[in-house]
């Protein structure tokens, strides 16, 4: 569910072309090294990839104010982008979104998930334990702009974690 503080229609879209504009500022403003167009391109391109938009009806207008892309890999799935636009964050979205991905994927039966996380981004591994995963490895300079560790977290299906 979304936060109640949320005032406005929100709904979970299907991400199409026509919304990459509006993502690219987005992603910009939230990454260190963002993706290109191309690559959001090769993402709707690709059959096993899941890519999401959430929209929010302001003054009559449908803005996106958060993605999520995940891929379906044999019986995993691996979280590649998320972000929220910063005026919507701290409201609930990525969670909403990270749950939506478990329930997607457990309709066709897929309960491991796992991600990779840039080890400096607190809020992100937050947002990830309270989903219920746990870090499992390290991927030694794994983010080649800033030579950063990738944390390596993954979820079985639990809920959120115990001692969190
Ligand atoms: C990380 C990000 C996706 C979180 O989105 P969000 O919609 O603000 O997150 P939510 O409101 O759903 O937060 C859920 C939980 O995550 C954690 N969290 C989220 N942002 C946090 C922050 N800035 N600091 C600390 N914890 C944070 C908290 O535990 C939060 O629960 P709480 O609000 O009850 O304390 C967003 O900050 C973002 O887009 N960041 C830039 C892009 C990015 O880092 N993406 C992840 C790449 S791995």
């Amino acid at each position: 569910m979304l936060s109640e503080n949320m005032q406005h229609q929100v709904s979970v879209d299907l991400m199409k072309k026509e919304d990459l504009q509006e993502i690219l500022v987005i992603e910009q403003a939230s990454f260190p090294t963002p993706w290109t167009e191309g690559m959001f391109l090769d993402e709707l391109k690709t059959e096993n990839a899941q890519c999401l938009v959430v929209k929010i009806e302001m003054n009559g207008k449908a803005v996106i104010a958060a993605y999520i892309i995940f891929w379906f890999v044999a019986d995993e799935v691996h979280l590649h982008n998320l972000a929220v636009k910063f005026e919507f964050r701290r409201q609930g979205l990525a969670y909403s979104l990270m749950t939506l991905m478990k329930e997607i994927a457990e309709q066709v039966e897929i309960k491991r998930q796992t991600l990779e996380v840039r080890e400096s981004n607190r809020g992100a591994i937050n947002l990830y334990r309270k989903c219920g995963f746990v870090v499992k490895g390290k991927r030694s300079q794994y983010y080649t702009d800033t030579c950063e560790d990738a944390l390596v977290m993954w979820a079985e299906g639990q809920q959120e974690e115990q001692n969190g």
